[in-house]
């Protein structure tokens, strides 16, 4: 659900095209997609709801980290789903391939609202590693919805898809709206863009140990004053990332270091090593640190995988 009409929709690389193949053309409709990371630099949790999930107010970034998703149409009426030849094995284990992999879901939803039988083969190259709190199947269902509505249904309308992203998780939409920057609320599937006025550098890394989700919510500590996401939201509009620094903040940092004490240990490592403060994104467990400029950021990666023998990644927004 976008606030706020201002951000563009996602849209998607389309790179149909008609084949000659001998005296027939034969028309090979194929997509090629990113499918972004996000990043948290705010995460307040407000409540518990009824429904078991929680109220958020939370400020999400769109990094150029991504999954490469791409979507091919079939003859036929099936959904297939495979990763790309190129994906690491490292990256494939906790990610179903069948159909309660968020892709398939959201395909089965598109066609199901949009009345349409077509099939397609998902070809997923995975870079972002699952339990992350990077939203790398959440990017991934998003970026299935902007391309099957380029195959197949281009006058869906961006209200409609959102609808859908919002019955198949509460990071979806925000990566569906195309910000780069947005304060997210309600779940977190009510968008509403912030403009960027600099670009922004994150050095990151993850445990071997990823975080679930549920479980780092149900440790949420509600006894303690509430935070606003204000003062981030205006640090992104002036461009202070000085400032920035001193306000990012995540409310499930505290109940996921209980959950995994190889993420606290990193963190504190980190801290020790670069002697600044080191954050979780989303429920963890990557963690990492806000630079000032690119030529930092590429410092501090580098000093955290020298240091701590660890691969991690260079987040830009
Ligand atoms: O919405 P999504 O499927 O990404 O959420 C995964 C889990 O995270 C939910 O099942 C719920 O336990 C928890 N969650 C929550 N409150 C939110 C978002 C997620 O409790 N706002």
């Amino acid at each position: 659900m976008l606030a706020d009409s201002s951000a563009g929709p996602c849209s998607s690389l389309n790179t149909s095209q008609t084949v000659c193949c001998g005296a027939k053309p034969l028309r090979s409709q194929t997509v090629c997609l990113p499918c972004p990371a996000k990043l948290n630099i705010f995460l307040e949790v407000l409540r518990r709801r009824e429904d078991g999930y929680h109220e958020l107010d939370t400020v999400m970034l769109r990094t150029q980290f991504s999954d490469t998703l791409t979507i091919q149409q079939r003859e036929d009426d099936q959904l297939s789903l495979r990763f790309s030849d190129a994906t690491p094995d490292h990256l494939r284990t906790g990610v179903p391939l069948d159909g309660s992999n968020l892709i398939l879901k959201a395909a089965e939803k598109f066609r199901e609202r949009f009345g349409v039988r077509h099939g397609a083969d998902f070809i997923l190259h995975k870079q972002i590693p699952p339990e992350s709190g990077l939203a790398g199947g959440s990017s991934n269902a998003a970026s299935t919805l902007t391309g099957l509505r380029d195959l197949w249904y281009p006058d869906a309308a961006d209200t409609v898809l959102h609808e859908i992203a919002a019955t198949l998780g509460s990071d979806i939409n925000f990566l569906l709206s195309g910000a780069r920057a947005a304060v997210c609320s309600s779940r977190g599937e009510i968008v509403t863009p912030v403009p960027l006025k600099v670009k922004l550098f994150f050095a990151a890394v993850r445990p071997n140990q990823g975080n679930s989700t549920g479980a780092v919510f149900r440790g949420v500590d509600f006894t303690t004053p509430r935070l606003c996401s204000d003062g981030v939201v205006d640090c992104l509009k002036t461009g202070d990332i000085g400032t920035l620094t001193r306000r990012v903040f995540n409310r499930l940092t505290q109940p996921a270091s209980v959950l995994n004490s190889e993420m606290s240990e990193l963190m504190v490592a980190i801290q020790s090593i670069l002697r600044r403060p080191v954050f979780m994104s989303g429920s963890g467990s990557t963690v990492f640190v806000v630079s000032e400029h690119r030529s930092q950021a590429v410092q501090d990666l580098h000093t955290i995988e020298v240091r701590l023998r660890r691969k991690g990644w260079l987040l830009e927004v």
